[in-house]
């Protein structure tokens, strides 16, 4: 089969025929249409991530259908539509994954192939709603976003809620999440255009983090945040801070913009307010993400599709311009 295949960090991918896997036990070997990415793909190219740096498939999200099963897999799988949950092994703890977890895409050979064989238990049926181009931009946004919301900030209808850098993919389905819950929800963006993207997607104003002191205004035009959700971290962080009401709970799952910085303790003590980290998410949880998705009908934004696996180094390029709003998607058949 074709692979997008990283050879090395810091170099292109390049695209070179691989071994087609075979289905082991309990799993099932899926035909994949599309892929989408996910900022770690970029960060793991770069040599950012832990874990292996090269001779890799990445690729966490894919959506295709199922061609064939292995041992102890029922065949009414032969031939459905699939989603895969690429949040493996998390354990037997809900509150924290254990030692055997992994993300599908580093170790584990991921999406960007023409064929990935997966266990049977996360692979799940597209929701009928959705294209099979937004299926496949759903899973790894779907899972941490569901989490932070509603198990770890525990995001309640009529709150106010903070998403930060509204271009994100995650961010995105964050805001369309809060919107369905009955949430008030503003947003942050270095773009006054995804801002008017955003309203029309239910975000109620949006505010640029790279204005100084922006978060004085919206301090005053919002009276505050109960729940912040930020990927970004790095410096601004203390700025979030200042944005949540007393009590207020600070969810956050990423690092785009590096380490957090210049947090003033009694800012957060003083506030009683609760800082909380987040990743991926437990088999229950990617099951509830489909179904309140279905329920709610809700689409994953896409920016871009590219036409095939080949064009996987200028989609990693576009993300990392960062100019996309909404998932990057690529035809893997
Ligand atoms: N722990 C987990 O389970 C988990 C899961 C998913 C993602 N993540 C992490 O979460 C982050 C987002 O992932 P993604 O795949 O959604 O990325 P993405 O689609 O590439 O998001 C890029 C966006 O980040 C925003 N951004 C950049 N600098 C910012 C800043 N200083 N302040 C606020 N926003 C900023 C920009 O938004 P604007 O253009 O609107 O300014 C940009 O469009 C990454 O760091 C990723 O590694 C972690």
């Amino acid at each position: 089969m074709k692979a997008t295949f990283l050879t090395d960090t810091n170099t292109p991918l390049i695209v070179k025929e691989v071994e087609t896997p075979r289905p082991t036990d309990n799993q099932v070997l899926v035909k994949l249409a599309y892929s989408s990415l996910n900022h770690r793909d970029v960060w793991i190219q770069k040599g950012q991530y832990a874990g292996p740096k090269a001779g890799l498939i990445l690729g966490s999200d894919g959506f295709g259908s199922v061609v064939e099963i292995g041992r102890n897999v029922d065949s009414g799988w032969i031939g459905k539509a699939v989603i895969i949950n690429p949040s493996h092994d998390w354990g037997d703890n809900p509150a924290a994954f254990g030692d055997q977890f992994k993300i599908l895409g580093n170790p584990e050979p991921g999406t960007f192939a023409e064929y990935i064989a997966v266990d049977v238990k996360y692979i799940h049926e597209k929701p009928a709603h959705l294209t099979d181009i937004e299926a496949s931009a759903l899973p790894l946004a779907g899972i941490t976003t569901y989490r932070a919301l509603f198990t770890r900030a525990a995001l309640k209808a009529g709150e106010q809620v903070l998403i930060t850098g509204i271009g994100a993919g995650t961010a995105l389905l964050a805001l369309q999440y809060a919107v369905a819950a009955g949430a008030k929800v503003y947003v942050t963006s270095g773009s006054e255009e995804k801002i008017e993207k955003a309203k029309a997607l239910g975000a109620i104003e949006g505010f640029n983090y790279k204005e100084e002191n922006w978060f004085l205004k919206v301090k005053e035009a919002t009276g505050g945040f109960d729940v912040v959700l930020d990927s970004a971290s790095g410096k601004g962080f203390g700025n979030l801070i200042e944005t949540a009401k007393p009590g207020g709970r600070i969810v956050f799952f990423g690092g785009t913009d590096g380490p957090i910085g210049n947090i003033i303790p009694n800012k957060v003590y003083w506030k009683n307010l609760s800082i909380l980290g987040t990743t991926m998410g437990t088999l229950q949880e990617f099951k509830d993400m489909l179904a309140f998705t279905a329920e709610h009908k809700i689409k994953p934004i896409v920016d871009i599709v590219y036409p095939s696996l080949s064009d996987a180094q200028q989609a990693f390029d576009y993300m990392h311009e960062g100019k996309q709003f909404g998932k990057i998607v690529l035809t893997n058949g």
